[in-house]
């Protein structure tokens, strides 16, 4: 069977799936894709329509209208709408917590899914997501799951660059973290788990560029 020359990288919210993926990216000269930027973005604008996110008949009607151009840019896939979508727009609050039940409605993931495959037209990808490797590009040359508990993910994302932590914030990220956790592998379509054939590396005790490092060394042994 042909492989498609893709490397998924998968795995929970804030397991270092980003920046290792760019890193990789960067270093094997691939071209970098987020698809959860995807989900925001189409979050983003069903909301700039006024669409109620949770709302199945108005979301399935907007989705029709719906026109996602993809490019490369500096190296990284960019997606656009068409529509004005201020710098930021993507990370704020209210996509924040509406993006959960976008990415849980199959319409949306139908639609986004066709997009993220139409991007293997650019070449080599390093994609990272949830379901890469078992639903988008199910053929991948290789398949990555990224793990690391959810109190590990929540003190990376609270850990200053002095190594303080803000132990009020701390409890938060992880209680939502966990929460995010099980929406993302509990729901119907395309649920959060990892492919039969996927390397599973867990990250708990690994820094950046260890994760690199090994993604790097499995795909260099397997090309040499
Ligand atoms: O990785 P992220 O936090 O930017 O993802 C945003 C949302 O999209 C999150 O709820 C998980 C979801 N997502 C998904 O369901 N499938 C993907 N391939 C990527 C993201």
């Amino acid at each position: 069977m042909v492989k498609q020359e893709v490397i998924a990288i998968d795995g929970p919210a804030a397991s270092g799936k980003s920046t290792v993926a760019k890193e990789v990216a960067q270093r094997i000269g691939a071209v970098y894709a987020d698809s959860g930027a995807l989900y925001r973005l189409v979050t983003w604008w069903l909301l700039a329509q006024g669409i109620d996110p949770e709302d199945h008949q108005a979301v399935r009607g907007a989705l029709e209208t719906l026109k996602i151009e993809a490019a490369v840019v500096e190296g990284r896939i960019t997606y656009s709408t068409g529509d004005e979508c201020p710098a930021d727009a993507l990370r704020t609050q209210r996509v924040n917590s509406a993006v959960s039940p976008v990415a849980a409605n199959a319409d949306v993931r139908h639609v986004v899914t066709a997009i993220l495959q139409s991007l293997a037209r650019f070449g080599m990808l390093v994609m990272e997501g949830r379901d890469i490797g078992t639903v988008v590009f199910p053929d991948a040359a290789f398949k990555f799951y990224l793990d690391a508990s959810p109190e590990v993910r929540a003190r990376r994302r609270f850990t200053d660059k002095d190594g303080n932590v803000d132990k009020a914030a701390l409890e938060d990220v992880h209680k939502s973290l966990a929460r995010r956790d099980v929406i993302d592998s509990s729901r119907k379509t395309a649920p959060l788990r990892i492919a039969d054939d996927a390397a599973v590396i867990d990250t708990s005790d690994l820094d950046i560029e260890g994760v690199v490092k090994r993604i790097l060394d499995t795909v260099a042994s397997d090309i040499c």
